[in-house]
């Protein structure tokens, strides 16, 4: 999506004494109102505190709800919510899943002081969450699962490197999920010229969830494997 595509949805760009403004920045503007998100999710109620300054403030964004409607959870492991916001799916899957430990990683300090106050609010003591640039601050993890809705108002300087580095953030077998906007072809091809796959899992609303897998060892999944492919594997327009 481009910044002007953004802006028609609603959450782009916010101009600050002549300072443009994005959810996604490192130091967003302040706000001091602030809201509660309550929805409920397979028996499962979730309230979340929001503010100005990060995406979708005031509702669960409809992509963010396909994509959560989609997930097929494991029932243990890690699983990494990229790009957390507020914290909205890696403090639901924490709820869904008290076997799995989660990480929410943000590079707005802003989303991620929030949530750490939702983390504590929902009581899930499996989950935790830190700022990071895309998986500079992790340290090396490896995850079963990637989730995201991508910032694609940030463009593919952040989001073809944030599929680049899953590869090697997960763990054999592990899966990196995408919701994305209808119409966003650029990113799927992406993932199977990184993966070698790409499936498409969910459509609904506007919205398409992809899932790529990297695959177990020996069988082509390594990164220093895929680099190799992916030179030859870009797929044509879809
Ligand atoms: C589309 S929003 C999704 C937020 C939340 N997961 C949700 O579903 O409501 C994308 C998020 O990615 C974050 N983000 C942007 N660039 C990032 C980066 N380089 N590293 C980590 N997170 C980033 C933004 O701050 C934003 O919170």
């Amino acid at each position: 999506m481009s910044p002007r595509e953004d802006d028609r949805a609603g959450r782009g760009p916010g101009r600050e004494r002549g300072r443009i403004q994005h959810y996604y920045s490192s130091s967003p503007r302040r706000s001091d109102k602030s809201y509660v998100i309550k929805f409920t999710l397979k028996g499962r109620i979730i309230e979340l505190a929001s503010s100005g300054g990060v995406f979708s403030k005031d509702k669960v964004d409809l992509g963010t709800q396909v994509l959560l409607a989609s997930l097929d959870l494991p029932e243990r492991g890690d699983v990494l919510d990229l790009g957390c916001g507020y914290g909205v799916i890696g403090i639901t899957i924490a709820k869904l899943r008290p076997g799995v430990k989660v990480t929410l990683a943000d590079v707005n300090p802003v989303a991620v002081k929030l949530a750490c106050q939702n983390i504590e609010r929902n009581g899930v003591g499996n989950a935790s969450a830190l700022v990071s640039d895309l998986y500079s601050a992790l340290g090396g993890a490896t995850f079963d699962m990637i989730v995201s809705n991508p910032p694609l108002a940030a463009g593919y300087a952040v989001i073809f490197p944030l599929i680049e580095g899953a590869l090697p953030s997960l763990k054999p077998g592990g899966r990196l999920v995408l919701v994305l906007r209808k119409g966003v072809n650029a990113i799927p091809r992406k993932m199977e010229a990184v993966f070698g796959n790409v499936t498409l899992v969910s459509r609904k609303s506007g919205y398409r969830v992809f899932i790529s897998k990297r695959a177990p060892p020996g069988q082509g999944g390594s990164p220093a494997e895929r680099k190799e492919k992916a030179k030859e594997e870009v797929p044509p327009d879809s």
